[in-house]
């Protein structure tokens, strides 16, 4: 029997790579998105299902027709997510509820629908797409990183509860990727931003140059490959060079001192 994986946000980029990832290994890939008209995937296993994040009902649909199509679900990615660029004294308070509504309690409300899925199964692994900044902060992506570290703490909070029942729990940690995540209005926008324009427009330049250099999402799909068939122990996975380097320098270094590095290179 193919094994069954449930995905959030394949209408690009890091989740649609995955999902194709996933159907060329011959698993039943639900691949879910808000439009699924966007969807050109294709494959003999595959259920393509709307499903947006921040609607439970949706949620809790594409979860009943998943295990409908295919009896269970053995792996739920945690995927679909973006991004605020900017001062965080410029953004506006519906955008900062917007990136938590999507990156955490999003995440979160996937979660709950698929757990009772694993209990019934006995067991299950979930993998959530966090950042480099889950673990560190920098300039102009406050809320970003503020809802990646959520997502790190719920993750490592929830892997401690659900492994008794068989349910793992996977992180994975991006660096840059050249996805549709810079195509954002803060990476793009030109917006009069007072005090900030200057070093803004300075960190917004390495942004795009960090993009360009970045690992594509097909690297990032194979590291979630690796983390699914991966050890039971292994929880964090750095994925592509920047991310491999930054975190563990983060690991390694002194906490002042990392900081000290980072200030010099964020200036
Ligand atoms: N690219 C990077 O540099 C980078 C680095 C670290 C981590 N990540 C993380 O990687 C994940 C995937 O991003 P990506 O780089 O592949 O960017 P992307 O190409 O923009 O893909 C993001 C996906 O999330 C979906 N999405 C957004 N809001 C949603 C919602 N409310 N409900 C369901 N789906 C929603 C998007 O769907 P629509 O097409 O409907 O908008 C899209 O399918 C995100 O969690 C992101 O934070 C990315």
């Amino acid at each position: 029997m193919p094994k069954t994986i449930l995905i959030t946000g394949c209408s690009s980029g890091i989740g649609k790579k995955t999902a194709e990832a996933f159907l060329a290994l011959g698993w039943n890939v639900v691949a879910t998105m808000r439009n699924t008209q966007e969807s050109d995937l294709e494959g003999k296993n595959l259920l393509v299902l709307p499903l947006d994040v921040t609607d439970s009902r949706s949620v809790e649909q594409a979860v009943v027709a998943a295990t409908e199509k295919f009896g269970k679900i053995d792996v739920l990615v945690n995927n679909a997510g973006f991004g605020l660029f900017g001062p965080f004294e410029y953004e506006k308070e519906d955008d900062i509820r917007r990136q938590f509504e999507t990156n955490v309690f999003g995440l979160m409300a996937v979660t709950w629908q698929v757990l009772p899925v694993f209990q019934t199964a006995g067991g299950g692994m979930i993998v959530n797409v966090s950042s480099i900044l889950g673990q560190m902060g920098v300039p102009f992506y406050s809320v970003y990183a503020s809802s990646k570290w959520a997502v790190e703490g719920f993750s490592e909070a929830i892997a401690y509860e659900l492994a008794p029942m068989n349910i793992q729990v996977k992180l994975i940690e991006p660096g840059p990727v050249r996805t549709q995540f810079y195509a954002q209005k803060g990476f793009q926008e030109q917006r009069d931003l007072g005090v900030y324009q200057a070093y803004f427009e300075r960190v917004r330049g390495d942004a795009h140059k960090r993009e360009s250099s970045g690992a594509s999402p097909e690297d990032v799909a194979q590291v979630i490959v690796r983390a699914v068939q991966g050890s039971k122990d292994k929880m964090r996975y750095p994925a592509g060079s920047t991310a491999t380097l930054l975190l563990f320098l983060r690991k390694v270094t002194p906490i002042d001192l990392f900081r000290k590095i980072m200030k010099a290179s964020v200036r």
